[in-house]
């Protein structure tokens, strides 16, 4: 039979470890673990304690089991004020994490959208394609042949000087004008032609104005009794559509091999209205493209009979539209991808 006392002490002792040992408690898991160890129903020391009771001498077993059962009780309810005041800690700390400050900017999600090139391509794919132009896509790496000699501008001709060259050997190149599209189109396509040929050329110029790839837009219409009048009309209304309807054209003599007579075309200033100001240096007007009637001999080249057709044809060059259009001195500023620069250089829309 086992003695009381000792019984009575074992009791104390298990009191005494679920006071000592609950103070450092620090999780409702920990204390979930630490309230098994005395009152898991099976291994727990408390529960191990009634199983003595057979070990008590009957009279005594009475107050034995009252203690017990006190103990467990007293437990309980030690256990479960642990858990409650655990679970309110973390429910504080996890509402201390995840709080909002609804009075912080929200951060903005910034929606993708075209580069400023781009957006000047598309426009003016829309305004040609309204007058019925079709897109040709040429290709980047030209022969000699294709971006030069057919163009009416043979070796030894004085204009090759007029654009540096990035030979591949000598007789590919990259090409320097998408007027080169044109050779391909008419040696293909019989008249009437009407297409737009937007793409990248390269030379071999850098500064502030000129970067060594650039984008242009060759534009070319062979039809018959094609005059100056339908160059100046198309344009005139491509400058409506793009500048506004009170933007007009204005031709100027020029020089280029594969048009006889070339004009460089000039708008009248779409921020000044023509009155002078700083961007069309004070003359009213702003160049923006290089035009003329198809040589014969590029007709020739491309055997169409230049007695029974005529043609029309211009280049734009696409970051100068969208350096005037965006107010932007520097063309590296349009190739340098900072996305800083580039949000605040495209529409806004
Ligand atoms: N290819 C010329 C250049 O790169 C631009 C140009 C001028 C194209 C007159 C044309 C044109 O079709 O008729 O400077």
């Amino acid at each position: 039979m086992a003695d009381l006392s000792g019984l009575k002490e074992r009791v104390r002792e298990i009191r005494n470890e679920i006071l000592s040992s609950s103070g450092a408690l620090e999780s409702s898991r920990a204390a979930y673990e630490k309230r098994k160890e005395f009152l898991d129903s099976k291994k727990g020391k408390i529960g191990q304690l009634m199983k003595e009771m057979r070990e008590v001498p009957a009279e005594q077993r009475a107050e034995y089991g009252q203690m017990v059962n006190e103990l467990k009780q007293w437990a309980a309810q030690r256990f479960e004020e642990i858990d409650r005041s655990m679970k309110e800690k973390e429910l504080a700390i996890r509402c201390r994490a995840e709080a909002i400050d609804v009075t912080e900017p929200a951060v903005k999600a910034l929606p993708g959208r075209l580069h400023p090139v781009t957006q000047v391509r598309e426009e003016l794919i829309d305004v040609f394609a309204s007058m019925g132009f079709e897109v040709y896509e040429g290709r980047e790496i030209e022969t000699e042949y294709y971006n030069f000699t057919a163009l009416n501008t043979p070796q030894d001709h004085p204009a090759r000087d007029m654009q540096d060259t990035f030979y591949l050997s000598p007789e590919f190149l990259l090409r320097t004008q998408t007027s080169a599209g044109q050779i391909h189109v008419m040696e293909t396509k019989r008249p009437p032609i009407k297409i737009l040929s937007p793409g990248r050329v390269f030379r071999s110029d850098d500064d502030a104005t000129h970067s060594p790839m650039f984008h242009q837009m060759e534009g070319l219409v062979v039809d018959r009794h094609i005059t100056l009048g339908d160059l100046k009309g198309m344009l005139d209304t491509f400058v409506k559509k793009m500048y506004g309807e009170d933007a007009v054209t204005r031709l100027r003599p020029s020089y280029f091999p594969f048009t006889e007579p070339s004009v460089e075309v000039d708008v009248s200033c779409f921020a000044c209205g023509g009155k002078g100001c700083a961007l069309c240096k004070g003359t009213g007007w702003i160049e923006v493209l290089g035009a003329g009637i198809v040589n014969r001999r590029v007709l020739e080249n491309c055997g169409i009979d230049p007695e029974e057709y005529s043609g029309l044809a211009f280049g734009i060059g696409l970051e100068r539209i969208a350096m005037l259009k965006y107010g932007i001195g520097n063309i590296k500023l349009l190739f340098e991808s900072d996305l800083q620069v580039l949000n605040q250089i495209g529409d806004q829309e």
